[in-house]
């Protein structure tokens, strides 16, 4: 395994620290682990030569690939599943009750893979049916993760991962590869629009969301970066908007939501 010294650490996890919010200051021996053959097969043989070319990388792209390394993606269909409950039995009807113009805006922060924005697009287009046509809808999906955003696009799944999905879904809303993947339909890809945003930027979006849905992105930030993030998620949020967490991240003291339920927050009309 390459040894990072110490100058060539401190300097690695400050930069990932104040640009992605991570906190990677007791991970020196994963960022080890996790690097090293992905250092050689980029034809380095130390740490040092390798960051260099990676921060000269103006495109972003070279440190996005070492984040993914040091941090995980892991997502799946109907994870967390009581925001989907939640969605569809109370976030969709009130919006439906209280909405004048039929307009929902909805974020998928850190989307990973796209399992999360698909699965909310599922859910409305099972709640509203036929009605769905009358909305404007759209979902923003966001990431840092290049990779992941180029996966979450084409919305190419194993079967394998299709399976916590109810066997209606899986069938109206995907279809079968010949190599025996499955391509979610471009009715249910047009839901969806993916972006890079990075979630230590300030929020540039033109419309405020009804629903931010941030799960599982927090666990590696600081409760200082929770708490600010949060509050840029508030001030993005409109007026009696939510917003869903993983349920293994505490949300800090002081934020201005009110609590609905774990793991689900309100901005107060
Ligand atoms: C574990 S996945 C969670 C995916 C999905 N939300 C879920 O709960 O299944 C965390 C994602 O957050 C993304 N992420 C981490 N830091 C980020 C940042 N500063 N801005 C935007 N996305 C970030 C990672 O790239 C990763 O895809």
């Amino acid at each position: 395994m390459l040894e990072i010294n110490n100058a060539d650490f401190e300097r690695l996890v400050k930069f990932i620290k104040v640009k992605y919010g991570l906190n990677l200051y007791d991970k020196k021996y994963l960022v080890e682990s996790r690097l090293t053959n992905y250092i050689l097969d980029c034809g380095f043989d130390n740490f040092t030569e390798f960051l260099e070319s990676v921060y000269a990388d103006r495109s972003g792209i070279e440190m996005s690939n070492v984040i993914s390394r040091l941090t995980t993606n892991y997502t799946y269909f109907m994870r967390e599943s009581e925001h989907f409950k939640h969605f569809t039995d109370v976030f969709l009807p009130e919006a439906t009750r209280s909405k004048v113009v039929r307009e929902l805006r909805i974020w998928s922060a850190g989307c990973s893979y796209g399992n999360e924005p698909y699965n909310l697009a599922m859910c409305m287009d099972n709640y509203f049916g036929p009605r769905h046509a009358a909305w404007d809808s759209k979902i923003l999906a966001t990431d840092i993760s290049f990779n992941a955003l180029r996966m979450a696009k084409q919305g190419v799944f194993t079967e394998q991962s299709l399976q916590e999905l109810p066997a209606l879904w899986r069938n109206k809303y995907f279809i079968r590869n010949d190599n025996g993947t499955y391509r979610v339909t471009d009715e249910l890809r047009n839901n969806v629009v993916f972006k890079y945003h990075n979630l230590m930027d300030e929020i540039g979006f033109k419309k405020k969301f009804d629903l931010i849905v941030c799960r599982n992105v927090m666990i590696y930030f600081d409760d200082q970066t929770k708490f600010d993030l949060i509050e840029r998620f508030y001030d993005a949020t409109v007026d009696g908007g939510y917003l869903y967490i993983g349920h293994a991240e505490n949300a800090p003291k002081g934020i201005r939501y009110k609590t609905v339920q774990p793991a689900i927050y309100r901005k107060p009309k």
